[in-house]
């Protein structure tokens, strides 16, 4: 097909650029047929990582051994976490997991193999290490030395305990697992697609996560739940939410948290965590912060029709667990890892190389002077 008569949108916006049995999003979210819904009030993360990368809800054995091997590799090798130190601690926290991705890599034993038994098992190991990365850096950063994982803990209050150095409840533990099998998948988002990008050239595992964590980096894709936190800190009170929503929808200011490329009528995901959000304001003594952003909310969706996306519930959920801003984005990026490694294997089961064509636009042939 020449490139005159090929199909041009911009941002790829409602083309379709592949097939996919891990997810869908049209008409409810699923995650290998199962509604998001169900695995959000009736799972673990851990469960649905197992779903993602394996294909199957897993028997209580598989998710036992899954846990043990999650647990057993939950650690940095020791001359990354050396480098890690070496760099400044005002390195940004996106950019400390695509060095950490990179890094591991050169570690693991099965880096260039591709066959779907290492890929699979590379998924594993990362999903631990980044996690271990996550609450590792954040401890580094602060002057501190990362705390181990911890076998008699679940996924989330490891991850909580990495971070704060204390034992979370049982709420706030069950709050971010929430989180983590909201954020865990999401189709041909620019993040995956990116991973899958990288896979069809049949590069590894590690090469596409690192691509995938850049990308997921941009305040457009993955960077807005941090965005979220700061609008809400400079809007300040409930008093005074109306007042700056309405001078920045007038200013033309992008709203984070807001709009959605595939969700017109609303991100599902986001009123999973509203009641989450609610309960841990209540406990924490910040309904404030629920007043405001619902006023927010209102107005955005009054004034432009957009209603919010998943980013802007995490946000206040992550601030009220006690989480710096800047761990906000890494913790998508703890979650999506699962997502991510998902596509890069069914991309590598049925390959094709990712290569879109352009629509020339610059100047008619010329010669040199
Ligand atoms: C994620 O794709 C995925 O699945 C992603 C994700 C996942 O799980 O992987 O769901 C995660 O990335 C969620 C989105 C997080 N990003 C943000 O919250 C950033 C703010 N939102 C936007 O920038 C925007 O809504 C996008 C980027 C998410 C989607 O934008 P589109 O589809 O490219 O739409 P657009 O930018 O062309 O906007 C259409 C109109 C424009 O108005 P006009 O210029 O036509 O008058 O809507 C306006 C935009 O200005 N608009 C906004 C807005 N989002 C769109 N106006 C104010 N605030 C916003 N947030």
């Amino acid at each position: 097909m020449s490139s005159t008569q090929s199909l041009y949108r911009p941002g790829l916006e409602g083309i379709i650029a592949g097939e996919t049995a891990i997810s869908s999003i049209a008409g409810g979210l699923l995650y290998r047929g199962y509604p998001v819904e169900e695995l959000a009030t009736r799972a673990n993360f851990e469960q649905v990582a197992y779903l993602l990368l394996h294909g199957e809800f897993p028997t209580a054995d598989e998710l036992a051994a899954f846990n043990q091997r999650i647990a057993a590799a939950a650690d940095l090798p020791e001359r990354v976490w050396i480098t890690l130190r070496n760099l400044p601690a005002t390195t940004n926290f996106m950019d400390i997991l695509r060095s950490t991705c990179s890094l591991t890599a050169h570690f693991d034993p099965e880096v260039a193999d591709n066959t779907p038994g290492a890929t699979l098992r590379k998924a594993e190991r990362l999903l631990a290490q980044l996690a271990c990365a996550v609450g590792g850096w954040e401890r580094i950063r602060r002057g501190k030395n990362p705390l181990p994982y911890r076998a008699d803990l679940g996924f989330a209050a490891n991850v909580l305990m990495m971070l704060r150095g204390d034992t979370p409840t049982a709420d706030e533990a069950r709050a971010l697992d929430v989180s983590l099998i909201l954020y865990a998948e999401h189709e041909f988002n620019a993040s995956t697609f990116t991973a899958r990008v990288v896979a069809s050239t049949l590069a590894d595992l590690h090469s596409a996560i690192t691509a995938a964590i850049g990308a997921l980096k941009g305040p457009l894709h993955g960077g807005a739940n941090e965005q979220v936190m700061a609008v809400l800190t400079e809007v300040a009170s409930p008093e005074r939410a109306e007042s700056w929503i309405k001078a920045a929808l007038a200013s033309k200011r992008r709203i984070m948290g807001f709009g959605h490329r595939v969700y017109k009528a609303g991100d599902p995901r986001a009123k999973y965590l509203k009641p989450l959000c609610a309960r841990l304001a209540t406990q924490t003594g910040q309904e404030s912060l629920e007043q405001m952003a619902d006023t927010i909310e209102r107005i955005v969706l009054a004034e432009k029709g957009l209603p919010p996306n998943l980013d802007w519930p995490s946000a206040r959920l992550y601030h009220y667990l006690r989480l710096p801003i800047p761990v906000y984005t890494p913790l998508f990026v703890a979650s999506r890892v699962t997502g991510w490694s998902a596509h890069v294997l069914e991309q590598q089961a049925h390959n094709r190389l990712i290569r879109p064509e352009a629509r020339y636009i610059g100047p008619a042939e010329r010669q040199l002077k």
